[in-house]
């Protein structure tokens, strides 16, 4: 353990926060993680761990073991001893007028500032919009007047089921601060990244929290733009994977976030595509383009709806549709705005006997979609018999499947792909009607 590691205290032990306090002990900080949810606390004492994310668990035991990684429900035992903070709570969209809710981040501070009693640099990991750093010192002011202290920002790149390797190995860290101090404290909160060559990039505040939208509104802009390619493949003839690879090897293009699908879904992009939007007009600088990749994101639940009544023939009433695939993307047991779950509620609502298997979804999945739907336990059990396909969630396990298992467990061999993850040539060999996303051949 290095010594000169700051200590740190998170606040909100949710997805961000666990993998962010587990991943900063395993690289030898102390670090205590902070939830009022003492079901959660309980449990993670116990070693349960709350979320499905690969390698999680073995990280948090292995720091908890160490003496390095604690949990507690007391904010003022969590902070008592720390350099730095980092609220990690949730920024929702709110429902009223679909800005991010910062609710849970103002009230975080000001019980971060009511619980301090040494100088420590308070800072947002949590996305949230420009200028909250100021609002949250604001907060902190008013709360404890008399505390030495610096707020920063310090936003994350995880993706859900790839957070520990994106954690470890980061494209680069991005920290926003205003004070010499905060950022030498940041800097060696960083360091053990630093000194292995990963690019540490130090910043103003409000540029610090910017590029967060700018980075998640700019991927989700990659993801429309290829939907939207692949609708006119599918008018005028074309092969949307081969356009993806004939741009994206344009290395200033990039081949990742070019797989057209289903449109995007998650906790992140639809939530800060929006947020971006309520940023610029409040701004008076409209984000025009973001505008526009919400809306082509918004149609993709009824185009995909609408291709599966074409496979079916027109009609999906009393169709049995396999649906393989609820979460809103593979990895993850996440089915927040997953386009999956919207069109099972589409089909059954049009009269279809919708079945679905989700390797790690079901459960969260069941309790949107109730008894809509039904729930199989196997891919096999959810294709034996049924009409038709659909392919929702690019799961491995669905790609590795061999053709003629679907073949011979399906009643009808109809296969509607909204991930891509097979050959139109294979399945046309094997005698599949074959219904993919910007590939008419
Ligand atoms: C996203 C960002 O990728 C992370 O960098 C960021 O830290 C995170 O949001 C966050 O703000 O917390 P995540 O929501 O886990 O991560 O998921 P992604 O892997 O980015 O996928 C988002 C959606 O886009 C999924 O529905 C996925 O299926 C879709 N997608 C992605 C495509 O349809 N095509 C692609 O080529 C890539």
């Amino acid at each position: 353990i290095a010594p000169e590691l700051p200590r740190v205290a998170v606040v909100g032990t949710g997805y961000v926060g666990l993998v962010s306090g587990a991943c900063l002990a395993d690289v030898g900080c102390h670090v205590t993680c902070i939830d009022k949810a003492t079901a959660k606390i309980e449990a993670l004492r116990r070693g349960e761990i709350p979320i499905y994310e690969p390698g999680l668990d073995e990280v948090v035991l292995r720091n908890v073991e160490a003496g390095r990684l604690r949990f507690t429900t007391e904010i003022a035992e969590g902070v008592a001893d720390a350099d730095v903070v980092l609220i990690a709570v949730g920024t929702p969209t709110r429902k009223l007028d679909g800005n991010a809710d910062l609710q849970y981040v103002y009230a975080a501070s000001e019980e971060i500032a009511r619980a301090l009693d040494h100088y420590a640099v308070v800072v947002t990991k949590s996305t949230v919009p420009a200028g909250t750093g100021f609002e949250i010192r604001r907060i902190i002011e008013g709360a404890n007047p008399t505390l030495d202290f610096d707020v920063a920002s310090n936003p994350e790149f995880l993706r859900e089921g790839n957070a520990i390797g994106d954690f470890m190995k980061p494209d680069r860290i991005v920290i926003g601060t205003d004070s010499e101090r905060a950022r030498q404290t940041l800097e060696a909160l960083y360091s053990p990244f630093t000194s292995q060559g990963f690019e540490l990039i130090s910043t103003d505040i409000i540029s610090s929290e910017l590029i967060k939208y700018a980075a998640n509104t700019f991927l989700a802009t990659k993801v429309s733009f290829i939907n939207e390619m692949a609708d006119l493949c599918e008018k005028v003839g074309g092969n949307i994977s081969d356009i993806s690879r004939g741009m994206g090897s344009d290395r200033r293009i990039g081949r990742a976030f070019l797989q057209p699908g289903p449109g995007y879904g998650g906790s992140c992009f639809p939530k800060d595509t929006l947020a971006m939007v309520h940023i610029g007009e409040k701004a008076l600088s409209p984000a025009t383009i973001v505008e526009a990749v919400i809306s082509v994101n918004r149609m993709r639940p009824h185009r995909m709806v609408a291709k599966v009544v074409e496979a079916a023939g027109g009609d999906v009433r009393n169709k049995t549709i396999a649906l393989l695939g609820l979460t809103f993307k593979p990895d993850t047991d996440d089915v927040r705005d997953s386009v999956a779950i919207l069109v099972a509620e589409h089909l059954s609502q049009q009269g279809a006997h919708v079945r679905a298997f989700d390797p790690q979804g079901a459960a969260h999945a069941k309790s949107i979609l109730g008894d809509a739907i039904r729930y199989s336990g196997s891919v096999d059990e959810a294709l034996r018999g049924a009409d038709l396909c659909v392919i929702a969630t690019e799961w491995r396990q669905f790609a590795d499947k061999p053709i003629e298992e679907y073949k011979r467990l399906l009643a009808d061999p109809v296969i509607v792909d909204f991930r891509n993850i097979f050959s139109p040539d294979a399945m046309r060999d094997a005698g599949i009607s074959y219904y993919s996303i910007g590939r008419t051949k």
